[in-house]
């Protein structure tokens, strides 16, 4: 089936929702995502959004906290716009009915949190569960319109290149390609659907699930980020995996992450022996950025052979902590721990990705009428690490520019219709052997934990790199032979995703940032303060 569309977006996260909401004015928006709508990484966010709403902050304060913990890697003329668009994008979300926490006693002011790296108090939340706030509020929006569309349980599998229409293996690296939309796995009539689009957005999130340990929800499984790599889009920065220093450490605690706000409210990390250790490694001790806190962490565990540390906020009254942070006090409790009393068992976890499809500043990728926004993307914001709450505030800010450039295209972007052929399943059949994806997915997730993690060497790279080929061969083979299924389409994705990291993190002969190699442990100005750029 051919589904015709003015702006096709791939993912209903911040940044896919926001983009089609403010799209629906210019025509028709169709927001495809692969479970149901509301299930995406924003819907996790605990923190908060930062942006500058307070008279004691200014605009050059948090680009210079952005850029300080971009380790030299940021692109300044995006920190600068980034930060100064904030709160005209605050506003929008206001509008459209997002209800952030406001201080106690002041309901005219809203209440202010502080997270790693932050030298003002300058978050935006609503209490710890601001992720789900901000969805509960843009998916009402985007329902309410006519114009958009949201496909639930629909998987995007590949953009349609028109290179690739025209029957062209491939183009000369000078010319740009086209993107005339994508084919989409609809997951419960078991079909696949071309969906053609004047404009294509990705929106799909980030890679968590690459990693064995992770605070990323399922669906963060790198679709965009192997999509666009498959069709010849660059991609860079791989390298720069964010681990989270504190991840509730439980048997029973899929990815559950606790918020660095805790530590913004007092929190100190200890050994399990009740001593803090964060005064050895920065001077903001457990407030330090997470690149620190979580290779402090890394340091500390490998020495004492400890399964994890602990996150101690007992000095604070459980009133306080009922109220501030309901979500994380509820789930903890669930497990047998009373924060008001009991120390949180914490293990970092990989969190965010700072790398991906190149953009421009106005979301614009290599491929022509191909825009990505949100985690997918890598804008130059983050360079070699993410301050935190920039994402959700990254999401908006250039879902924004994406929605103002395609506005300007859209007068030129009428022409001749290609016909584009169907998926073709050639001769697949049903797999018999599905516990093979299962394998992969586990020795994938397994090997980059182990081999591609917080503290890298060379040899435990060249491993890891050793180790993928043989898995990307497997799972190719498999591909071509066995019919689509929801699992064997990420696991696909997963291990182009892993490939990246890996080359990436190849090429980078230094440490800074997120990428901390032992064999290079020093950062290298002179000739690494660049991108490392990848492409097909
Ligand atoms: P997502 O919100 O991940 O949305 C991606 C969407 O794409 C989903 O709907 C998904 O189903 C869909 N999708 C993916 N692949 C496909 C496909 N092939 N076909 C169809 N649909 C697809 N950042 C902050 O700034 N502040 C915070 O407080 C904060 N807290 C966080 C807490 C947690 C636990 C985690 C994991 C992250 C947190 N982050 C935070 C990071 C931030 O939440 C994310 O970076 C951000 O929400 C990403 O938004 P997005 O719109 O780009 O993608
Ligand atoms: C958190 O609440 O600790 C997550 C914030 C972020 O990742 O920006």
């Amino acid at each position: 089936m051919e589904i015709r569309t003015d702006f096709l977006v791939i993912g209903s996260g911040l940044a896919g929702l926001s983009f089609a909401i403010k799209a629906s004015r210019f025509g028709s928006v169709a927001v495809i995502t692969k479970k149901n709508a509301m299930e995406s990484t924003t819907n996790y966010a605990q923190g908060g959004i930062a942006a500058v709403t307070d008279s004691d902050d200014s605009f050059d304060l948090h680009i210079g906290d952005t850029l300080r913990a971009g380790a030299g890697l940021c692109r300044e003329d995006v920190v600068r716009f980034v930060v100064s668009e904030a709160p005209g994008r605050i506003a929008e979300l206001i509008d459209w009915g997002v209800e952030f926490s406001r201080k106690s006693g002041i309901p005219s002011a809203y209440d202010l949190g502080k997270e790693g790296g932050h030298s003002r108090r300058r978050v935006l939340h609503a209490a710890d569960s601001t992720g789900r706030e901000i969805e509960r509020a843009l998916l009402d929006k985007a329902q309410s319109l006519g114009n958009v569309r949201i496909y639930e349980n629909f998987l995007a599998i590949d953009l349609i290149r028109e290179s690739k229409v025209r029957g062209r293996a491939s183009l000369p690296r000078e010319e740009r390609d086209r993107c005339l939309g994508a084919y989409v796995f609809d997951i419960d009539n078991d079909r696949i659907d071309t969906f053609r689009a004047r404009f294509t957005v990705l929106a799909s999130g980030g890679a968590g699930k690459v990693y064995l340990i992770t605070t990323n929800p399922d669906i963060a499984t790198g679709d965009g980020i192997a999509m666009a790599w498959r069709a010849g889009a660059l991609v860079a920065n791989m390298e720069f995996i964010q681990f989270h220093p504190t991840c509730l450490y439980h048997p029973e605690a899929k990815s559950f992450l606790i918020s660095e706000a805790v530590r913004g409210e007092g929190a100190v990390l200890k050994l399990k022996n009740g001593t803090p250790f964060m005064e050895k490694y920065h001077p903001l001790k457990s407030l330090a950025p997470r690149d620190v806190v979580a290779r402090a962490i890394d340091i500390e565990l490998k020495k004492s052979g400890d399964d994890c540390v602990l996150l101690d906020m007992t000095h604070r009254d459980r009133g306080y902590l009922m109220e501030r942070f309901p979500t994380i006090f509820n789930r903890c409790l669930q497990y047998g721990i009373d924060m008001s009393r009991d120390p949180i068992p914490v293990v970092p976890a990989a969190h965010y990705l700072c790398g991906g499809v190149v953009v421009n500043g106005h979301g614009e990728t290599s491929i022509d009428r191909l825009f990505a926004a949100g985690e997918v993307a890598c804008t130059g914001l983050h360079g070699a690490n993410r301050l935190a709450s920039n994402s959700l505030l990254e999401c908006v800010v250039f879902a924004h520019r994406v929605c103002e450039r395609i506005r300007e295209l859209l007068p030129g972007s009428a022409e001749e219709e290609l016909p584009i052929p169907d998926w073709q399943s050639g001769s697949a059949t049903e797999s018999d052997e599905s516990i093979v994806i299962e394998h992969n997915w586990d020795e994938i997730r397994r090997c980059m934990w182990n081999y591609v993690g917080i503290v890298r060497s060379n040899k435990r790279l060249e491993r890891a790199k050793k180790r993928m080929e043989l898995i990307t061969q497997e799972i190719h083979d498999y591909y071509w032979s066995f019919k689509i299924t929801r699992d064997l389409l990420e696991l696909r994705n997963l291990s182009v995703v892993a490939n990246l990291i890996v080359a990436c993190a190849m090429m980078r002969k230094e440490s800074r940032g997120l990428h901390f190699n032992l064999d290079y442990p020093d950062r290298d100005d002179r000739y690494w303060q660049r991108d490392t750029i990848v492409r097909r």
